[in-house]
């Protein structure tokens, strides 16, 4: 509780910062659904994956004629990344284009949690709908070897 004549609360660490990454994030990965090679399922995915220097890398689900190689727009993202030498995350934003936010399939929570460790979901709609989880809620008693 702030009194009046006391000095400005200072903010919370990270209060409007956070937000604001986060923001950044679910842009970086509605921008990157944009570029999605879909036609086939006509469900677009971007994701964006923030490195430990701030720095975003985004993919979008890459679909083709055999269907089953099909990649993720999560995946896409994090091989980007890895393949740069990048090895430590931050946060994962993913957006679709559903009514309802869309958590990473079974696989990329796999993938995920391998490479990226514990680190915040953030599901994203265009309608504004968002989610968050922590990767572990969605993936709990995860394998590891
Ligand atoms: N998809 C993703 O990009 N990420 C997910 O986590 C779930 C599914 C893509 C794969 C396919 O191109 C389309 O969504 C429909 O399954």
């Amino acid at each position: 509780m702030t009194a009046v004549g006391d000095p400005p609360r200072p903010p919370t660490p990270g209060e409007g910062e956070d937000a604001a990454r986060e923001e950044r994030l679910i842009e970086a990965a509605a921008r990157y659904r944009e570029n999605a090679v879909s036609r086939r399922s006509g469900f677009s995915v971007g994701a964006a994956i923030e490195d430990e220097n701030g720095k975003i890398w985004g993919g979008c689900n890459v679909e083709n004629s055999t269907y089953g190689l099909t990649v993720c727009a999560e995946r896409v993202a994090i091989w980007k990344a890895l393949s740069e030498g990048v090895r430590k995350f931050r946060a994962v934003a993913v957006v679709t284009g559903a009514d309802e936010p869309t958590p990473p399939c079974g696989a990329c929570r796999q993938i995920l949690w391998e490479f990226a460790g514990d680190v915040p979901i953030i599901m994203a709609s265009p309608n504004g709908k968002k989610k968050r989880f922590q990767l572990r809620e969605l993936f709990p008693e995860p394998f590891d070897f």
